[in-house]
């Protein structure tokens, strides 16, 4: 098992866009269809009982297939070997990996009070919560945390940016500002909508850049979503002024960013409206679920209405009232995220610790560049990025860096796969035209936001997760500063 824990990915890996598969490119420029898997095994790859996760993962995908089997595939050729690294690194870890006999209890508990249902904790009278229910416990946390007058607990991210599309009247035709580099999501649902993403560039710090958003502006936008990477605040003082002016609708994609604030004041509450996920991969998560933070008292109450069908009983006050859909939490996933809220603040701190490392390590280089926090910025930082000076030294920082055991990531090379890039919203590019053909005119499409491309392709992500000690990020840091170190020229 000790050994199993060394085990890297050793070559590139490309997903299939739509099939699933991953594509193995071994050093030797081989090209290898390992099965079809999902791109989260590639996460999977840096947790610590990597093979037991990997083979209940493979188990859960493709049963009858024998996951061992095609571990020593990989193994055998080449695809995952051992490393020599002397420390672990465990970048992808959250709230997930604390999960304990608290979430066990807590979620215990909602079903032996077989109350699984939100409303069946309101009271008859009046339509209040009883003190026990779990999601309006997580409501009333969140939004204190927020300071801000309303939360509402959905199903996911994705659904609460859909339910903010129809509480906003965003419909088809209109025009929705987005970065060139965001969560691929955020496209579908404009897409589905007939609403027509306007693509902006980003700026050197990987999000929406303003400078971009003055010049896209029609009489037809009507909102701008901007997403927060990584734990990491967008530019989001210029994009509020920028709405602010021109009249139209800052959306805040907080999915990533719960817990980070900018001088005291939390994501989520700049622009109108805000939107976070918690889903297995956040930093807290409810296994899935979303949330929506919002100030107007008007469109809160849409919400309510757009999220929950049946809830028009508790607003009389607006019927006829507005037709809704079921993006509900179930008290099962708000008892799980109330422990997770405990956590929150232990974790936010750890991320921030282990970036404070290299921020003090690694300053003053020459050739790489750790991003820069904003002035008090404060959050749950969830990768490094390094800028780096040219593309020789991103292929070699990659490489050195992956013998160590990192699974680091160079945001955008030739042959690579990223679904947060706008070359590969395949679906989207066609609907808005920018080309014909996804599949003949993806050369093409590199031309279109070349500047988005530059900066993606200078820049690589080491994952941080709060399972890397201390020490591991400082021995890091040292490793990393001593390959600066060593570059020629
Ligand atoms: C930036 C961003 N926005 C939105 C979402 C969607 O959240 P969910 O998976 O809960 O629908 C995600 C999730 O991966 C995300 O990372």
């Amino acid at each position: 098992m000790n050994k199993i824990k060394n085990l890297y990915v050793n070559c590139k890996v490309r997903f299939n866009h739509g099939k699933g598969y991953i594509i193995a490119v071994l050093p030797s420029g081989k090209v290898i269809p390992i099965i079809d898997l999902h791109m989260r095994l590639l996460e999977y790859i840096s947790q610590e009982s990597f093979r037991d996760k990997i083979c209940c993962y493979i188990n859960d995908i493709e049963p009858g297939i024998d996951p061992n089997k095609v571990i020593d595939i990989m193994i055998d050729n080449g695809i995952i070997v051992e490393s020599e690294a002397s420390y672990q690194w465990p970048g992808m870890t959250y709230g997930a990996s604390l999960i304990d006999k608290e979430e066990e209890d807590a979620v215990l508990n909602v079903i032996r009070s077989r109350k699984l249902f939100r409303h069946e904790n309101i009271s008859v009278d009046g339509y209040k919560y009883q003190p026990k229910c779990f999601i309006n416990d997580f409501e009333e946390r969140i939004k204190k945390m927020l300071d801000i007058p309303h939360f509402l607990a959905v199903s996911s991210g994705t659904c609460a940016l859909d339910a903010l599309l129809d509480a906003f009247d965003i419909t088809y035709g209109d025009e929705v500002i987005i970065p060139s580099f965001a969560y691929i999501g955020i496209v579908s649902i404009l897409i589905k909508r007939g609403i027509v993403p306007v693509i902006c560039d980003i700026d050197e710090f990987l999000m929406l850049s303003s400078a971009d958003v003055e010049k896209k502006f029609s009489a037809k936008t009507k909102a701008i979503i901007c997403m927060h990477y990584r734990g990491r605040a967008a530019q989001i003082h210029s994009l509020a002024e920028i709405a602010k002016k021109n009249k139209i609708i800052l959306i805040e994609d907080c999915a990533q960013a719960i817990g980070t604030s900018l001088n005291g004041k939390m994501l989520g509450t700049f622009g109108d409206a805000g939107y976070f996920s918690f889903h297995q991969h956040k930093l807290i998560t409810c296994g899935e679920g979303g949330g929506i933070c919002i100030k107007n008292s008007d469109i809160y109450k849409k919400l309510q209405l757009i999220t929950d069908a049946s809830r028009l009983f508790a607003h009389r006050d607006i019927l006829p009232g507005i037709p809704g859909s079921n993006y509900r939490m179930s008290e099962l996933h708000a008892a799980l995220g109330c422990c997770q809220l405990d956590r929150l603040d232990g974790i936010v701190s750890k991320l921030m610790e282990l970036y404070e490392i290299f921020v003090s390590e690694l300053e003053g280089l020459e050739k790489i560049r750790l991003l820069p926090l904003q002035p008090k910025e404060y959050g749950g930082v969830q990768s490094l990025c390094l800028q780096v000076k040219d593309r020789v030294i991103r292929e070699k920082l990659v490489e050195y860096t992956r013998e160590l055991g990192i699974d680091t990531v160079a945001l955008y090379t030739k042959d690579s796969y990223h679904h947060d890039i706008y070359l590969n919203w395949a679906y989207a590019i066609e609907k808005i035209g920018l080309v014909d053909s996804w599949v003949n005119d993806r050369d093409r499409l590199h031309e279109i936001y070349p500047r988005t491309l530059e900066i993606l392709s200078h820049t690589i992500t080491i994952p941080l997760g709060i399972g890397v000690s201390k020490q591991s990020a400082y021995q890091l840091a040292c490793d990393i500063k001593a390959f600066h170190n060593n570059l020629e020229g």
